[in-house]
């Protein structure tokens, strides 16, 4: 993807995979943001989550002009939320919300991140298929711009919440179009047999829609459809947005209600592995125009207005974990195989997607030039199960030591927001690189944090 960053970066750290600002040294060292990774670790210690402040932003641009250009010749505008799951911190919310972005939130406690970063309830949208009543309440009483209604129970309890809090709830309907789109089963939500959404070919999805149209407390904004994450196949955005358009028109011609507007959701898939090829978001947004256009034309509709929720696109790319190498072991696979283990100070605590999706990550020795003939690692994390790996298999110099900085690049989403602690180890910080700088945006964990819980 093009972020608008010059990618001054030699071959072995392919751009698409490591943040646009990664550059290797004279002496082989790399820097992110024009931050010495040395002297990060030095500074902020090792495990640690480095975050390119302005790949992060250009991204967000990104997103937000090539669909508002795409869907400018059809006049209807387009919001962008950023999806906080992928991660989300105060200062993220904030950079998101000054690049033009609003903030999808799926739970109470992302909400209160993005407005603790000053972003107004009205550019906040909350998502869920299980939200608690003092999620509602809280939403409510912030003003979110939107609700996104996940099944029939709940179009009743958002009214009955609007009527306690003496408002009008804006609220979408999420639905499943029966696409099946993404990388892995547990990341793919549109298909029938799971738990998010409505079924438009079940006909729960047109039910829930005229229940919300028969309560006063609510305003129907639109229908809302995600299909999955880490999606390189554009096509299941189009099929999606047909079925979307159709369930519109269909309303309308029930009830003569036109909602306003249409979610296609998130789920636009980064490049991990050197040599992957990321969904161009300029592609998607200009065949999902296309789609709108044709699609509303044959039903006499005209357009709605669009919203997206992208997040790993956003912030994978962004971030790489680095580590400091500890024990090196040869490990004799076959006659044939030595495999070298590398263990790390972090691990599957930091990073569950290896051990969750079995997803293939690719890593770097960042402190020195590695120059030496490679041999056949596998990054390992320090947790007390064989099935923590961090990079099952990469290619790295024979001469990997203890001592070195090893970097995990595109660990930007859902590395962060699905870190646990696991063995008792304490999170990694978030640390931002700019024009030379580090700022720590999200601290690390302490001994005294996690003692602090334990309340004997
Ligand atoms: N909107 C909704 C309603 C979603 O459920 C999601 C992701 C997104 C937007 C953002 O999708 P993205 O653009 O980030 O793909 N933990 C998994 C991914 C779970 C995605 C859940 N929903 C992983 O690490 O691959």
């Amino acid at each position: 993807m093009s972020t608008g960053t010059t990618h001054a970066v030699p071959p072995h750290l392919d751009p698409a995979v490591w943040p646009a600002s990664a550059q290797v040294g004279v002496d082989g060292a790399v820097s992110v943001g024009g931050v010495d990774l040395r002297t990060l670790a030095a500074d902020h210690g090792t495990p640690a989550y480095v975050l390119d402040e302005a790949d992060f932003r250009a991204r967000a641009r990104h997103f937000r002009t090539a669909f508002a250009e795409a869907f400018a010749p059809l006049g209807v505008g387009v919001d962008v939320y950023y999806a906080g799951k992928a991660f989300l911190s105060v200062a993220v919310a904030r950079w998101a919300h000054e690049e033009g972005l609003r903030i999808d939130t799926a739970t109470g406690g992302e909400l209160a991140v993005a407005l603790r970063a000053g972003v107004p309830g009205l550019d906040v949208g909350l998502h869920g298929n299980n939200k608690s009543d003092a999620e509602l309440d809280r939403a409510l009483a912030a003003g979110v711009g939107r609700i996104v209604l996940d099944s029939l129970e709940e179009v009743g309890r958002v009214a009955d919440a609007a009527a306690r809090a003496g408002t009008r709830a804006p609220v979408m309907v999420r639905v499943t179009t029966g696409v099946h789109a993404g990388g892995h089963e547990y990341i793919s939500t549109a298909h029938e047999d799971q738990k998010f959404g409505l079924s438009v070919t079940g006909g729960q999805a047109l039910a829930a829609l005229r229940a919300v149209l028969a309560r006063p407390e609510l305003e129907l904004l639109g229908i809302h459809s995600h299909i999955g994450s880490q999606i390189l196949d554009p096509s299941g955005f189009e099929l999606a947005a047909h079925k979307v358009m159709a369930l519109r028109a269909e309303l309308a011609a029930l009830t003569g209600h036109l909602v306003p507007e249409v979610d296609l959701g998130g789920g636009f898939g980064i490049a991990y592995l050197p040599g992957e090829v990321p969904l161009d978001p300029e592609r998607v947004a200009k065949d999902t125009a296309r789609t709108v256009a044709e699609a509303c034309a044959s039903l006499g509709t005209p357009p709605p207005r669009i919203s997206i929720e992208p997040g790993r696109a956003i912030v994978g790319p962004t971030t790489l974990t680095l580590y400091t190498v500890g024990t090196v072991k040869p490990v004799s696979v076959t006659e044939d195989l030595v495999r070298t283990y590398v263990s790390v100070d972090g691990g599957m605590s930091d990073n569950l997607r290896p051990a969750l999706y079995g997803a293939a990550y690719t890593a770097a020795v960042v402190s020195r030039a590695a120059e030496a003939a490679t041999v056949r690692a596998r990054v390992v994390g320090k947790h007390c199960e064989s099935g923590d790996v961090v990079v099952r298999d990469v290619a790295l110099p024979a001469d990997v030591a203890r001592g070195d900085l090893l970097a995990v690049p595109a660990t930007g989403a859902y590395g962060r927001s699905m870190a646990s602690n696991y063995n008792h180890v304490p999170r990694p910080p978030v640390v931002a690189v700019r024009d030379g700088v580090a700022t720590v945006i999200v601290r690390r964990e302490t001994e005294d944090d996690l003692l602090g819980l334990d309340v004997g």
